[in-house]
C-alpha cells in the first residue's frame, strides 16, 4: 500500500500572510485525516516562515495520525524533535534564501556528521528519513549511516513536466525508478515527494518500491477550488489508480 502524507506547511503560509489565527494548519490536519491521509508532514523551518513551534506542539497533542517532522540538521531542531518524539523525522537541507527545499541532502559528503546527528533521534524511537536526490552514492551513504527511510526528491521531474521538457522528465523518472530499486535493495524504506500534482503523481505512484508520497503545495493550492478534502481524495484516487 502506498501511503499519502499531507504536508500542511502552506496552510500556515496563508495564515502568516495576515498574522491571523486562520487558516489553522491543525484544523487542516484533522480534515486531511477524514479525507484519507495516512500521515501529516510539517516542516519547522529555522526562520519559522510557515509552521510555528506552537503548531508542532498542537499537532503532537491532538493528532491521531503519525506526524512526519521535517527539519534541518541543526542542534536546535534536534532538541525540538527529541522533546516531541514524532513518529518520523525527515532531515532536509535548508537555505534561508530558497523558496522551497531545492535539492537533496549531501549525505555522502557529511556522512560522519549526519550519522552522529541521527543516532539520538533513532534511539528516541523516531523513524529517521533523509531527503535525497537519486544519486547512487547518496543512497549508499544513507544506508551506511543507519537511516530507516530515504525520501527521493521528485522536484526536478515535476519541473521538467511543467516546462514541457519531456525527454529530461523521462530521464529523471528513470533515475528515480532505479534509485527506488537500489534503496529498497539496501533495506531502506523508500518515500518520494516535492512538487507532485494530479498530472505528475501517476508515474511516481506506480514505482512499486515506494511506500509513501508526501504532497503539500499542490493540494493546498487546489483546495482553493475543490476544497481540501476533495483535493486529497482525488490525489488518493490517482495514486491508487496508478498502483493498479
Ligand atoms: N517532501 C519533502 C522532504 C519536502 O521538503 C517537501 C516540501 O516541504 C515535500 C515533500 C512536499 O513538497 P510540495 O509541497 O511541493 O508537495
Amino acid at each position: 500500500m502506498l501511503r499519502l502524507g499531507v504536508n500542511i506547511d502552506h496552510v500556515a503560509t496563508i495564515r502568516n500572510a495576515r498574522g491571523t489565527p486562520w487558516p489553522d494548519p491543525v484544523r487542516a490536519a484533522r480534515l486531511a485525516e477524514k479525507a484519507g491521509a495516512d500521515g501529516i508532514t510539517a516542516h519547522l523551518r529555522e526562520d519559522r516562515r510557515h509552521i510555528s513551534d506552537t503548531d508542532i506542539d498542537r499537532l503532537m497533542e491532538t493528532l491521531s495520525l503519525p506526524l512526519n517532522l521535517e527539519m534541518a540538521a541543526t542542534a536546535e531542531m534536534q532538541a525540538i524533535a527529541l522533546r516531541h518524539r514524532p513518529h518520523a523525522v525527515c532531515i532536509v537541507p535548508e537555505k534561508r534564501e530558497e523558496r522551497t527545499t531545492e535539492g537533496g541532502l549531501d549525505v555522502a559528503g557529511n556522512e560522519a556528521c549526519l550519522a552522529d546527528f541521527i543516532a539520538p533521534l533513532r534511539d528516541a524511537g523516531c523513524r529517521v528519513s533523509l531527503f535525497i536526490g537519486h544519486e547512487p552514492a547518496q543512497i549508499e551513504a544513507a544506508a551506511r549511516i543507519g537511516a530507516a527511510v530515504v525520501e527521493l526528491h521528485t522536484g526536478a521531474y515535476c519541473d521538467y513536466d511543467t516546462e514541457g521538457r519531456l525527454s529530461e522528465r523521462d530521464q529523471e523518472l528513470e533515475a528515480l525508478r532505479k534509485a527506488a530499486v537500489q534503496a529498497h535493495g539496501l533495506g531502506l524504506e523508500v518515500h518520494a515527494g516535492h512538487g507532485l500534482t494530479f498530472d505528475t503523481v501517476g508515474p511516481i505512484a506506480a514505482i512499486p518500491e515506494l511506500r509513501e508520497l508526501n504532497i503539500g503545495h499542490f493540494l493546498i493550492a487546489e483546495s482553493v477550488f475543490l476544497g481540501l478534502g476533495q483535493a486529497i481524495r482525488e490525489m488518493r484516487e490517482r495514486m491508487d489508480a496508478a498502483r493498479g
